[in-house]
């Protein structure tokens, strides 16, 4: 299952990549915003980490204007390691390196061709599970 959230300024990127989600027949759950209105993207980031901690989602999608705020409040999450991806090479890279659980975009950074080619990158991209990464996400973890 798939978590997906965005603010105001994600929220038309957020339905483009609904409607890829849907042309493939993948599970998500839209944790909101559900209008263009103005909100404050904290809100959405936290649902989609509190989704994947929880278990109910193995995966998330978060999209801001830029990603970066979405993104920042993500990864206070412990446990949560999201990427901030703008080209395909991050979006593999994250996922077989550090097994981001969450890929984030900023909407006025990418165009939906792009953002859906890395959403589909980050969900079909197995982590390596090498030792070196297993090792490096682990000191992640600790204080
Ligand atoms: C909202 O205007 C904008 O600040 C937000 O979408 C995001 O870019 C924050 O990091």
């Amino acid at each position: 299952m798939i978590a997906i959230g965005s603010d105001h300024g994600g929220y038309g990127l957020k339905q483009e990549i609904i409607g890829y989600l849907e042309e493939n027949d993948l599970e998500y759950k839209d944790y909101g915003t559900y209008t263009p209105d103005s909100c404050d993207y904290p809100v959405y980031a936290k649902k989609v980490a509190k989704a994947i901690l929880s278990g109910e989602c193995d995966k998330g999608i978060l999209i801001c204007g830029t990603g970066i705020g979405i993104s920042i409040t993500a990864n206070k999450f412990k446990g949560i390691r999201a990427a901030l991806c703008h080209d395909c090479f991050s979006a593999q890279a994250t996922r077989e390196h550090n097994d981001a659980n969450i890929v984030a975009m900023g909407a006025r950074v990418v165009g939906p061709g792009l953002a859906i080619k890395i959403v589909d990158t980050f969900l079909n991209t197995e982590f390596s599970g090498d030792e070196r990464h297993i090792n490096r996400i682990r000191q992640m973890e600790e204080d």
